[in-house]
């Protein structure tokens, strides 16, 4: 039912500057595959069929990574090297590409796919995170929650409250069982007083009325259209609930986060164990 994801990957990546600036965090190398590959694997495992990504001016090596290659293909078939020409196999999804020309934020970023996206629920994944899943894809955890109870549904993670100030937060209204919880309240990194310790990471299924929503969103937190601002918005209409996913998730834009995730794949890749 849920077959389309916006990946926004158009930020400068400031808390991996100088590299950044020439080389996107997205594409930063964890067991031979750039990062944004776990993102795009994740959406497809979870029945995505149709990604788009917003993406900016220095993000091209992303358009060139899942484009072909013919002429390392043809190199490769004629050395009959079929092992290696299997490695550029592309993922089984349609990926479409869209300019978000000025940094105005992720609320911005997401507003453009609103043509894309049309009249049915999707998916956001935010390529600086990404879960080591061996028990539960977290976006199709998303989607089940979703097919439940027919709401929006973002993924949380308890954080320690002097992180807090990072993260969009939310307020509980009930936890409904679990792990799950219906948001009374959004805030967008909050400098003092966050209303719980449940952190919004990165993966969200929300209705196409976000685009509305969106609309009236003015310049929030770093003077960016925050798409939590849009959200909080949303909540007067619409419920969404929370869930703390399973997985272990790593931010990329972090060294030691990036440093862990690039040793466990490694093991993992040694001991042949796989990632959902
Ligand atoms: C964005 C969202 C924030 C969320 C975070 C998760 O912030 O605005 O609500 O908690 O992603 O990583 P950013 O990290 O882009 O500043």
């Amino acid at each position: 039912m849920i077959k389309k994801a916006i990946i926004p990957a158009a930020g400068f990546g400031t808390r991996g500057l100088p590299m950044t600036k020439v080389l996107p965090k997205e594409m930063l190398p964890i067991g031979g595959r750039p990062a944004i590959d776990y993102i795009v694997e994740e959406a497809v495992n979870a029945g995505i069929e149709q990604i788009l990504m917003i993406v900016s001016r220095t993000k091209n090596l992303i358009v060139d990574y899942y484009d072909r290659s013919l002429e390392l293909e043809a190199f490769l078939e004629q050395q009959n090297k079929q092992h290696l020409l299997n490695t550029l196999e592309l993922p089984k999804v349609k990926i479409y590409y869209m300019r978000q020309f000025y940094p105005k934020g992720l609320g911005h970023a997401v507003s453009l796919a609103k043509d894309f996206i049309g009249n049915d629920p999707f998916a956001i994944l935010l390529p600086d995170e990404i879960y080591l899943s061996t028990i539960k894809n977290p976006t199709k955890e998303l989607i089940d929650a979703y097919t439940h109870y027919d709401k929006n549904v973002i993924a949380l993670q308890q954080v320690d409250e002097e992180h807090l100030k990072s993260y969009g937060v939310i307020q509980v209204e009930k936890k409904e069982k679990e792990r799950i919880y219906k948001i009374s309240d959004i805030v967008e990194k909050p400098e003092s007083n966050p209303p719980s310790n449940l952190a919004v990471t990165g993966r969200y299924i929300l209705k196409p009325d976000i685009f509305s929503c969106l609309e009236q969103t003015k310049p929030g937190v770093g003077s960016e259209v925050q798409l939590t601002d849009a959200i909080k918005l949303m909540l007067q209409s619409e419920p969404a609930y929370g869930i703390e996913v399973a997985s272990e998730r790593f931010d990329i834009a972090k060294e030691a986060d990036y440093i862990k995730l690039v040793q466990k794949v490694y093991t993992k890749q040694q001991g042949g164990g796989g990632i959902q």
